[in-house]
């Protein structure tokens, strides 16, 4: 790779940049929402008792906001590797046109990861209730599935690109919390 990569996350590559990068942006991409709708059996939850994360689902009108990171080309061999690992869950790695924020506007070509409806660790739709359930009821070897969702939602809501579907069910979280047991 000669090139510098620009990454697109939407899910835990927004909050979690465990790898070195040059520039962050807040940005988005056309078509795509990002949805509770992928199982974790290696970080949120455990083989029999998968927790969810995000995956993302083609929708014409949609955008879905997320972070992009420029990797500089001399890293990116090595953060391409780190991260095909982390994400080998069911996630493939696929081209995107990413449109940057307007601290850097502009659309660059990167690569996102993206879990297809057919890879083995899909769980697919379900209510923000029942995905609140199941997510409070997880956990895996990266930490509580509880993490995933707050850390997300709270990162959203820092770079002013609060989700729906990410805040309904952290709601639905919190009103099981609030449930007398
Ligand atoms: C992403 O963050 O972009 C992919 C899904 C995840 O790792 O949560």
């Amino acid at each position: 790779m000669n090139k510098d990569i620009w990454l697109f996350g939407y899910g835990s590559i927004v909050w979690k940049a465990d790898f070195p990068h040059e520039e962050r942006h807040p940005a988005y991409i056309r078509g795509w929402s990002r949805r509770f709708w992928q199982g974790s059996t290696d970080h949120r939850g455990v083989p029999g008792r998968p927790g969810r994360v995000v995956t993302l689902i083609e929708a014409p009108d949609a955008i879905c906001w997320g972070a992009a990171y420029r990797i500089a080309a001399s890293q990116a061999p090595s953060v391409m590797a780190h991260l095909d690992h982390r994400e080998r869950g069911g996630y493939d790695r696929v081209a995107v046109d990413i449109h940057l924020g307007v601290n850097r506007p502009g659309t660059v070509t990167g690569v996102t990861y993206f879990a297809t409806r057919d890879n083995p660790n899909y769980l697919g739709e379900a209510t923000p209730e029942a995905i609140a359930t199941q997510i409070r009821a997880s956990a895996g070897p990266s930490g509580h599935n509880v993490d995933y969702l707050l850390e997300l939602e709270a990162a959203l809501l820092a770079m002013k690109t609060a989700d729906d579907h990410v805040s309904a069910i952290t709601r639905h979280l919190k009103r099981l919390n609030e449930k007398p047991s």
